[in-house]
């Protein structure tokens, strides 16, 4: 079972997630491996851990496409070579059309920093900060066509603290978002 991890920046998730991957054994215990990481990004740091973890590493730059149909045919294109058994979105910045949803849908993830439905979209720790919320966090969820929507496979929640700013609550939420991703996905491997 080959799994592909979408990327934009950084990608401290797919970094867990390959991590947990390697400690927990994820090829003997469900016939699963991390096998390419992608973004739309070629400068994206998560690139350059990728390669050095010996995985196969690909940008395919949105700004190169006419159009987003395009951008997404071939990204698809890309994804479809790994074959993959479940697509990963780990800090991946782009919104991704229904129709290219629907391709993946079933066997697609996303992690996103709010416990979902509150708070979908950008910004949300500011937001959450402003709103007065006492506690955030971050979910796991299956992508559907609608943005920041579909089931809920984990959570994790973590208080907001006196004096918070955006960032150190980011940072908060950021440590448990890699303790559930693999959990969420070691779960879901036996499934795929
Ligand atoms: C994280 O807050 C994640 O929730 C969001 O993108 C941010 C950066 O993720 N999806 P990463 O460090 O690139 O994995």
């Amino acid at each position: 079972k080959n799994i592909v991890i979408l990327v934009s920046g950084g990608g401290s998730n797919m970094a867990a997630i390959v991590r947990a991957a390697q400690r927990d054994n994820w090829r003997a215990a469900y016939g699963a491996q991390v096998v390419a990481v992608v973004s739309n990004r070629p400068d994206a740091g998560g690139l350059a851990f990728a390669r050095e973890q010996g995985l196969a590493a690909e940008a395919v730059d949105h700004k190169q496409f006419p159009t987003r149909e395009a951008f997404e045919d071939a990204l698809g294109a890309v994804l479809d070579r790994h074959q993959p058994a479940l697509v990963v979105l780990a800090g991946f910045m782009r919104i991704l059309t229904p129709s290219f949803v629907a391709r993946y849908q079933g066997r697609m993830l996303n992690i996103h920093p709010s416990l979902l439905p509150a708070f979908p979209g950008l910004h949300t720790h500011q937001r959450a900060l402003e709103a007065g919320c006492r506690f955030a966090g971050a979910t796991v969820h299956q992508v559907t066509a609608e943005l920041d929507h579909g089931p809920i496979l984990e959570q994790a929640v973590v208080p907001v603290l006196p004096g918070d700013t955006a960032e150190t609550l980011a940072a908060r939420v950021l440590t448990q978002e890699h303790l559930i991703y693999p959990r969420a996905i070691a779960a879901l491997l036996p499934r795929l």
